[in-house]
């Protein structure tokens, strides 16, 4: 991983919290590209110790944070706002079936990334290149349904004053000032 795409993993600014929905769509593509960071370390290409540290803690904290977004705001402002129409409700149950599922596998590629982190090697094991990419592979399923239709329905059904509550909750979430 190089610098740049360290710097990839940061936040997205704070200022975007004031747009909810493209909050989350950066946090997608923050997603995404941590995926493919996984991906390659799961091609044995190797990695700094500094960019493990990155990909390590926007792992362990910041794809609850993003799920916590997900399931505590935009699906229940969604559930509100959905028509029978759009056919969401199992969509929904799905995705947050996702999200509890990953935290197994996730803390798995957690304890390697501490391994190779203290041992200041990335060497991967078949088992482990393969538990990474049954993880990237279930992410970038669940991140194309939510961006083609989860997002593309919040975008026509929520209303002005569902986004100025969904961002006051997201600041608060991170301790910011709504
Ligand atoms: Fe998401
Ligand atoms: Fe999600």
């Amino acid at each position: 991983m190089t610098a740049r795409e360290a710097g990839a993993l940061e936040k997205p600014p704070a200022s975007l919290l004031d747009r909810p929905l493209a909050y989350i769509l950066a946090d997608h593509d923050r997603h995404r590209r941590a995926c493919e960071v996984l991906r390659r370390i799961a091609k044995g290409q190797p990695v700094s110790q500094a960019c493990i540290g990155v990909l390590k803690s926007y792992l362990a904290d910041d794809v609850a944070r993003h799920h916590d977004d997900e399931d505590e705001v935009l699906f229940p402002a969604l559930r509100r706002r959905a028509l029978p129409e759009d056919e969401l409700s199992e969509v929904l149950l799905r995705l947050e079936r996702d999200h509890r599922e990953s935290y197994a596998i996730l803390q798995d590629i957690l304890n390697f990334l501490d391994a190779a982190a203290t041992d200041g090697d990335v060497a991967v094991t078949p088992t482990v290149a393969a538990v990474i990419l049954r993880y990237t592979a279930r992410e970038i399923r669940h991140l194309a349904i939510e961006n083609a239709v989860v997002m593309s329905i919040a975008e026509v059904r929520l209303t002005r004053t569902d986004l100025a509550a969904m961002s006051r909750l997201m600041k608060l979430r991170r301790g910011l000032e709504p």
